[in-house]
């Protein structure tokens, strides 16, 4: 691959290699010495058109921890708000000798715009209700790294799936990896289109939780719902939330994750977040290896280049 737009286009063996890679970047950074010289010739402009906390720290972090130069772009910030154009922004940062570009955007397609009109290395760190790639990548990194395998595991993922990225990145990387993947929520938060994936779909979250090893709780995703979806937050949380009466309820031991940012109380109670059955930090651990894997083998393809 020359850039990493989507998990759409990717084969088991790419996010096997990926995977493999970010074992051996986990180790790196849980050394007294969290750092190798790998990127040490490569610049990186992470460059961001949205709010983020994890996926920008995380990416910077695994760029640092790789010795790459790293510059950073916020639109709030910069001259977009004066008129400039993407491809004007992007062709800017460029002129100044970067090698690779991460990319978050709200508007689904941007990274792919941007791969064919510039002349470096594109990661997609999110764009708008299109694709999440590393997320995904490193939420079944996270179940392999829990469950042992992700080929034949039951995961449900819960809650606003119409507006939601992540959701389709993670249907399309388990079931490149073999696992069964169910939908659960609203009916209004569905897309007509789930079932076309190849995947389950569950509007009552008790019968759902009672199939499933994983549940992935989403956040609902109010910035992007142009119209009420649902009566209230309060009436989702009884309908669609995790908390503890229900968990135990069930009478076994599921792997909760969540993406973040977590609306704690809404989508998941506090004490399920962080509850022994939780890898909401692993999974946070894990970005930084992933990304850094990611990072590293589209390098060695500029490498391979010169
Ligand atoms: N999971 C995720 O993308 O979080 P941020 O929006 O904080 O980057």
């Amino acid at each position: 691959m020359d850039h990493l737009l989507g998990i759409k286009g990717l084969t088991a063996e790419d996010i096997n290699l990926i995977f493999n890679t970010a074992d051996n970047f986990k180790e790196v950074i849980n050394r007294p010495i969290k750092k190798v010289p790998s990127l040490r010739d490569i610049t990186i402009a992470n460059i961001f058109f949205e709010n983020s906390t994890r996926t920008k720290l995380s990416f910077e972090l695994a760029e640092k921890r790789l010795s790459a130069d790293v510059v950073n772009f916020a639109s709030s910030s910069s001259s977009v708000k004066k008129g400039e154009t993407l491809i004007d922004t992007v062709n800017n940062i460029l002129a100044m000798k970067v090698d690779m570009v991460v990319m978050r955007h709200p508007n689904p397609g941007a990274p792919h715009f941007l791969s064919k009109n510039v002349q470096a290395k594109v990661v997609n760190a999110g764009d708008g209700t299109h694709e999440h790639p590393t997320q995904a990548l490193l939420d079944s990194f996270s179940i392999r790294e829990k469950l042992g395998t992700v080929k034949g595991k039951k995961v449900v993922i819960v809650g606003d799936i119409l507006h939601s990225r992540v959701a389709i990145s993670n249907i399309y990387c388990l079931k490149l990896l073999g696992a069964e993947v169910m939908v659960c929520g609203p009916r209004t938060l569905i897309p007509k289109y789930a079932e076309s994936l190849g995947i389950m779909v569950e509007y009552d979250l008790r019968k759902a939780l009672e199939w499933c090893d994983v549940a992935n709780m989403l956040r609902i995703q109010l910035e992007r719902q142009d119209m009420a979806y649902f009566p209230s937050l309060r009436e989702y949380t009884m309908q669609y939330g995790l908390d503890k009466a229900l968990f135990e309820s069930i009478g076994k031991a599921i792997t909760v994750m969540h993406p973040g940012p977590v609306n704690r109380g809404v989508e998941i109670s506090s004490d399920i977040a962080d509850s022994a059955n939780s890898i909401i930090l692993q999974q946070v651990e894990n970005g930084v290896a992933i990304r850094m894997a990611v990072l590293y083998l589209l390098a060695g393809k500029i490498k391979s280049l010169d």
